[in-house]
């Protein structure tokens, strides 16, 4: 059986998804910077799940790693069934908070690794006869524009955007191109991001999602036919009403939340 790769699997829902699949007998290979969650990861999947997981210690803000990593994977012999697209931060603030190279850092991450990877799967298994899954881990960010979190919800409109049309281009049925768009869900995306906002923190409290949930609906949803994956009601109810409100009125919200007075 192949390996499902997953890109920052050392916290929040990739943590969750390397679990999961564990859980269901799929080895999983690790990807992410900090090398010892990745063990401890590693470690508790090999004594609680008895399936093979290794880890690969990378930071995907680097413009060829992509390609790095699908050598590394020839060299291994590792043969990869699904790719979990999933590393991702954002930042949050005025615009003018961070720097240039803060926000090309993101948009590696976040978007340009996220091609590279998609296009070394898809050139590799476009014509598969075995299922092959390739996901995408977007964000209801992507519905609308976040005002103080601008760059980060433009990469995931792009991310949202991209797989939809690159699944829709997709006519090989054993090749699966999904995206996933979570809304708030309890990881260290708040602290990385720099939310805080009392008002936001109060709402993530209330409303964020369990990590392991996300990752549990994700992995259920694989095979159904909806290209896009969003757990949870009330992520389902924002992408509705996102369809026929006014943007202005999630974008007036969001500024309230994000852009410091
Ligand atoms: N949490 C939310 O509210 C929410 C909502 C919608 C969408 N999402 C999306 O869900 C995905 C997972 O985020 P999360 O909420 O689980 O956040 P998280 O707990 O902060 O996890 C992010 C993961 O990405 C990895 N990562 C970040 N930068 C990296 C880099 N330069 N190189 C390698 N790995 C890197 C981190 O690993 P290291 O730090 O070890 O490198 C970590 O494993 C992201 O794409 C995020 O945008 C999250």
């Amino acid at each position: 059986m192949g390996y499902a790769l997953i890109t920052g699997a050392s916290s929040g829902i990739g943590k969750q998804l390397a679990l999961t699949l564990a859980k269901n007998k799929i080895p999983t290979l690790l990807i992410a910077k900090n090398e010892q969650k990745l063990i401890e990861i590693c470690q508790f999947i090999q004594q609680n799940y008895q399936v093979k997981s290794h880890y690969y210690c990378y930071d995907l803000s680097y413009e060829h790693v992509a390609k790095e990593i699908f050598e590394r994977l020839e060299l291994d012999k590792i043969d990869i069934d699904y790719l979990f697209n999933n590393a991702g931060y954002g930042l949050s603030g005025r615009f003018e908070k961070y720097s240039y190279k803060d926000y090309h850092n993101l948009i590696q991450v976040n978007v340009l690794t996220l091609i590279h990877f998609s296009k070394l799967f898809i050139d590799k298994y476009a014509l598969c006869s075995t299922p092959k899954y390739l996901i995408n881990i977007g964000s209801t960010t992507a519905f609308h524009a976040i005002p103080g979190m601008s760059v980060y919800a433009g990469s995931k409109s792009f991310v949202r955007s991209f797989t939809i049309g690159i699944a829709r281009e997709n006519q090989n049925p054993n090749l699966k191109i999904k995206i996933v768009t979570p809304g708030g869900t309890h990881s260290n995306f708040m602290t990385k991001a720099q939310i805080t906002n009392a008002k936001a923190i109060k709402l993530g409290q209330k409303f964020n999602m369990d990590a392991q949930e996300v990752a549990e609906i994700i992995y259920k949803n694989l095979n159904r036919k909806a290209i896009e994956i969003i757990p949870g009601f009330m992520n389902k109810v924002h992408a509705v009403i996102a369809k026929f409100l006014p943007h202005v009125l999630f974008e007036n919200s969001s500024k309230d939340i994000y852009v410091e007075k």
